[in-house]
């Protein structure tokens, strides 16, 4: 059994594992680096790392043609069920779940979590996903913060860390956040989706592995690897 873990573009992700298609902050409409688009794509499960609209993206729309279940904090779930989604699972930072694919656990995140419609989306999250495979340690949108230690020493495969800058962590301090979970393989995201987050991605891979253990995984959207 293999964990695939496709780049849909910015912060967008769906890892088929177990036989089941997950979507994490699914941002199809109005993302230019998008490769799928909402009406068409399958998911049984959506995870939401916090309320921003590039990663709430399409999921009530996603959510609502396809049934799928739809993870994230409290205050977003809560959110989702004035939206008219009935198929939800609420967590919360330091919470683990067994899922029918696997396990979730929210983490802390240091970022913002406002709802497109100005509603309070609660704490912003990180995703630490227990799969087929491994564990993915997926940090949405957060500056550096020493802890990354404390969640590496869970054992990560697979770090899914921003480098975009200006919203997020750069590329500088995504090297240092390499350091500090210690994770097998790493993978950049949120940034080239529009010039205010533009990275060189080979340049940020070079610095990963001269500084680091870790091996760069760098994809264009629509790029896939495996656990
Ligand atoms: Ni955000
Ligand atoms: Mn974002």
């Amino acid at each position: 059994m293999t964990t695939k873990i496709t780049w849909l573009g910015h912060s967008s992700f769906q890892i088929e594992t177990a036989g089941k298609t997950i979507l994490l902050d699914p941002f199809f409409t109005g993302n230019p680096s998008a490769i799928l688009e909402a009406a068409t794509v399958e998911a049984d499960a959506i995870i939401v790392s916090h309320g921003h609209g590039d990663h709430v993206g399409d999921t009530v729309d996603i959510a609502k043609r396809t049934g799928a279940l739809v993870i994230a904090n409290f205050e977003i779930i809560e959110w989702m069920g004035k939206q008219g989604i009935e198929n939800v699972h609420p967590q919360h930072i330091g919470g683990a779940h067994q899922y029918d694919f696997g396990t979730v656990k929210l983490t802390i995140a240091h970022h913002g979590s406002m709802l497109p419609d100005g509603s309070n989306g609660g704490s912003p999250c990180g995703i630490l996903l227990k799969l087929d495979g491994g564990t993915i340690y997926f940090a949405a949108d957060t500056g550096l913060f020493y802890d990354m230690k404390l969640i590496g020493e869970e054992g990560i495969d697979l770090a899914i860390l921003p480098i975009g800058d200006n919203f997020t962590m750069g590329p500088a301090d995504s090297v240092k956040a390499t350091k500090l979970i210690q994770p097998k393989r790493v993978l950049p995201m949120h940034y080239n989706t529009w010039p205010l987050i533009e990275q060189d991605a080979s340049a940020w891979a070079d610095q990963i592995r001269g500084q680091t253990a870790a091996e760069p995984v760098v994809l264009d959207p629509g790029g896939s690897c495996s656990l």
